[in-house]
């Protein structure tokens, strides 16, 4: 029999801390607003600013009939942001994987991903028209094994991974992936960082700085060790915008806009995105206190639910998906919490879900020290 879905819920507020739902106002531990960008006013406000100077959108594809000023500057904002040359901003960042491997796909011989990636990276795998190879869900040994069982001789591997994982906030270990690869050079890794860009590293540039492995290679389509690395992901969690970016070299970026027609074929982002994206971009670099405040946060909640003795992994991501008994028992727990007032999501299918689901907890910048304890409190009474 076909599960019957549950309603999907009415968001009738921006999302953050406090949100609204059904008409009714939840401290919220969901969603992927790290930064709490989403109701800034100084976000909203050039939003609306753009759409008054430049109209919804600029109603084309960019090469063929021009750039609007604002979508340069989303561009230049994230140049800044990961001290990077340039760009390129698009509509989505459920697209980045796809267009990274359009641009590697003709060196590749074979695509190795990770069993537990999310779906666009799984998709973008599929349309490359190579031969496809799952990995354990980051398991580095067993990514090891499959490129000496799968490639043949003089084949390039391609990897592909989420840096943090969407649902369970798990960090890929990409310096160990980066080992393996080292002895099948030449090679390529690319890393969906939706869920790290904005939360990890000293400057908010996501998993790969929180590695150790943020180098002037990175996104240059230059080798270090014989393995090139390549990072995209979105501005629409932590980073407060809207839309999907790939920071680079001018070089790597105008082989991404060649290899796919995103540049060519689609509009840009809308007005609106574009000046809340270039708004929260900057917002962000000017005020690390930010990160800082959902860091102390994450270790908050995190060594709550430790102490509540959930097992939560060993992770610095503002996401944590906790298993707690079966489906039933962990719907239960997610009721109650709302019947009182907290928003916990129990994700029962999603990329890395596993077969029971999980209850997965998200906190951002503008959660109070307070909110945190009053979750962790009712939490205790409905484990
Ligand atoms: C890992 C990952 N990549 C990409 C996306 C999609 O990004 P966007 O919403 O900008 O299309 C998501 C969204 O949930 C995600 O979790």
């Amino acid at each position: 029999m076909t599960p019957i879905a549950p309603p999907v819920p009415l968001m009738q507020s921006p999302p953050g801390a406090e949100t609204v739902i059904d008409g009714v106002r939840y401290l919220y531990f969901a969603g992927t607003g790290y930064l709490g960008l989403a109701g800034h006013p100084e976000v909203i406000e050039a939003a609306c600013d753009a759409t008054r100077r430049y109209g919804v959108h600029s109603a084309t594809s960019r090469s063929g009939f021009g750039h609007n000023p604002v979508t340069l500057e989303v561009e230049r904002e994230a140049a800044a942001f990961f001290g990077m040359e340039t760009a390129f901003y698009y509509s989505s960042g459920y697209v980045t994987n796809h267009m990274a491997v359009q641009a590697l796909a003709a060196s590749a011989g074979a695509l190795f991903v990770d069993a537990a990636a999310h779906f666009c990276i799984e998709e973008a795998a599929r349309l490359a028209g190579r031969a496809v190879i799952r990995f354990r869900h980051r398991d580095p040994g067993h990514l090891a094994e499959t490129l000496g069982d799968h490639l043949r001789p003089g084949q390039q591997p391609l990897v592909l991974s989420d840096g943090v994982f969407a649902l369970t906030g798990a960090v890929a270990p990409l310096r160990e992936y980066v080992r393996a690869l080292a002895s099948h050079a030449p090679a390529a890794l690319v890393v969906d960082d939706a869920h790290g860009w904005g939360v990890l590293g000293e400057q908010g540039r996501g998993s790969l700085e929180h590695l150790g492995l943020w180098t002037a290679t990175v996104n240059a389509d230059a080798a270090a060790d014989g393995v090139k690395l390549f990072v995209g992901g979105t501005l629409a969690k932590a980073l407060g915008g809207f839309g999907g970016v790939i920071p680079g070299s001018r070089s790597w970026v105008d082989a991404v806009r060649a290899a796919s027609h995103y540049y060519d074929g689609a509009s840009a982002p809308p007005c609106a995105a574009a000046g809340a994206s270039a708004r929260a971009l900057a917002i962000v670099r000017r005020h690390p206190e930010l990160r800082r405040r959902l860091q102390a946060n994450i270790r908050q909640l995190r060594a709550g639910l430790g102490g509540l003795g959930l097992e939560i992994g060993d992770s610095p991501a503002a996401q944590v998906g906790v298993s707690i008994g079966d489906a039933t028992n962990m719907r239960r727990i997610h009721e109650t919490l709302k019947t009182r007032g907290i928003l916990v999501p129990y994700i029962a299918a999603y990329s890395g879900s596993g077969q029971a689901g999980l209850l997965r907890f998200a906190v951002c910048a503008t959660h109070t020290p307070g909110m945190i304890s009053r979750l962790l409190d009712e939490l205790r009474r409905v484990l």
